[in-house]
């Protein structure tokens, strides 16, 4: 297990996905920076997410609320009352526990330790709102995205008059000061998130609820999640959030086992009845047909984008044999490749060659995310794309002054074919689907 993430770690540094966070400064503790190909990849997943649930439906609007919110969000929110966790600190070493982590309460579990008395620990993070550090001006870094479609509820309906079930899709930074960060990107204490808030009649809520688990397993099989891998799983009664009715997280199984994705909760009416007892404002939905007016309950997909990032790393991450060596190569899905086309000069020491291969790239770079690359021998750049998941090199080589065609070599295949470079564009679009860039 430890082999493998340590694999895939040293990868992603090695090749521009993830570096460690402040680097030069030895890092801070469990922080990521997403490096050339690693923000490919999450905005790759985040555009297959906003098109699988935003564009692709007639029922959903796509927003994007500020971080920063008024405190009693997170009072109405009951973030400020329920998210906490129980700790423990290390009398002797200063670590600090998770009192549901630890077996014995009184030891510390690394140096053996007196341990504190456990204290409950907000997880939201703090900071101050304009120029004044006064205790008044203290704002939270929202905990989840939620809250910002809550709070818009409303203005949703006023602006854009949606009918009962629709929904409210938002992509965005959350921050939680997590006790026990770690297992690389899969808990970080900065993270991005894409969540869905559904609207709903309460009478359907719990046929939505099972549409949407079913839904959201779905996506993570089309973007090439392999199915062995992928399960859901309920929770129980004693797991659930102060906020849930139910809930049921799908599930990857990571190196270190089974853990969650995405969860898909049923927050019921809870969040609309308290935004409109602390703001005094009416968040009643109104049905024009019946003439009701009553709070809607609301189904919550809510993922992980840095999660599903490391999933879709490890699911994609192969080595495999190849004349005595071995060959590492990330198959990623088409859609989520950072790189569609790598276009390498054969021989770097011949203008004629390496104009001709920039030519083609630049011409490629108006269809598909297409990079040109002469720094190494062949056999590196190739290795190097095989890394990065790559799906298409193509050659220019000496023939290719003669013919005027290229040799394309397919990432999971390894054929070559040699195309004529007026086809190339219309070989790629054949290959790769119109829809992918
Ligand atoms: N609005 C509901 C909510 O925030 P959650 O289960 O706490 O629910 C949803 O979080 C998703 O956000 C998780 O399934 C996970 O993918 C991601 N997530 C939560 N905490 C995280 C963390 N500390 N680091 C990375 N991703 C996290």
């Amino acid at each position: 297990m430890a082999e493998i993430m340590d694999k895939i770690v040293a990868l992603c540094k090695r090749r521009g996905f993830i570096f460690p966070g402040s680097d030069i400064y030895g890092g801070l503790a469990n922080s990521w920076d997403y490096g050339p190909y690693g923000v490919e990849l999450k905005n790759n997943i985040k555009r297959a997410w906003w098109k699988a649930n935003v564009y692709g439906r007639d029922d959903m609007f796509g927003m994007d609320a500020a971080i920063l919110m008024h405190p009693k969000t997170w009072e109405a929110s009951g973030h400020v009352q329920n998210f906490f966790d129980l700790k423990s600190d290390c009398k002797s070493c200063k670590k600090r526990f998770k009192v549901a982590d630890l077996k014995d309460h009184k030891h510390c579990p690394e140096c053996a330790g007196e341990l504190t008395e456990p204290k409950q620990f907000n997880l939201m993070l703090r900071t101050y709102y304009g120029v004044i550090d006064d205790p008044a001006s203290v704002v939270y870094l929202r905990p989840e995205t939620a809250q910002g479609m809550f709070v818009n509820f409303l203005n949703i309906l006023n602006s854009c008059h949606p009918k009962l079930p629709f929904g409210l899709a938002q992509i965005g930074k959350a921050f939680r000061n997590e006790i026990t960060p770690g297992n690389f990107t899969f808990r970080t204490r900065e993270f991005e998130q894409m969540e869905i808030e559904y609207f709903c009649r309460p009478e359907e809520a719990d046929k939505v609820y099972e549409e949407w688990v079913d839904q959201r397993k779905k996506w993570y099989l089309e973007i090439g999640i392999r199915p062995e891998n992928l399960r859901i799983r309920q929770h129980q009664k004693d797991e659930l959030a102060h906020y849930a009715k139910a809930c049921t997280d799908v599930e990857y199984r990571f190196p270190w086992g089974w853990s969650e994705l995405e969860g898909i909760a049923n927050r019921t009416d809870f969040d609309l009845r308290q935004h409109a007892q602390y703001s005094g404002k009416d968040l009643r939905y109104f049905d024009d047909a019946t003439k009701e007016r009553f709070y809607p309950y609301i189904i919550e997909p809510s993922g992980g984008v840095d999660r599903c990032a490391l999933a879709v790393l490890v699911d994609a991450y192969y080595e495999q044999e190849v004349k005595g060596n071995i060959r590492v190569v990330l198959r990623l899905h088409r859609d989520l490749a950072p790189i569609k086309v790598a276009v390498f000069p054969l021989l770097k020491n011949r203008a004629e060659i390496v104009e001709t291969a920039k030519k083609i790239s630049a011409d490629l770079k108006k269809f598909f995310v297409t990079i040109y690359d002469d720094t190494a021998a062949i056999g590196k750049l190739y290795r190097r794309q095989d890394e990065i998941g790559t799906l298409f090199c193509i050659t220019v080589d000496v023939q290719s002054m003669e013919d005027q065609k290229v040799t394309i070599r397919d990432r999971d295949t390894m054929q070559q074919e040699r195309i004529s470079n007026d086809k190339i564009v219309q070989y790629l679009f054949d290959k790769l689907g119109k829809g992918c860039c």
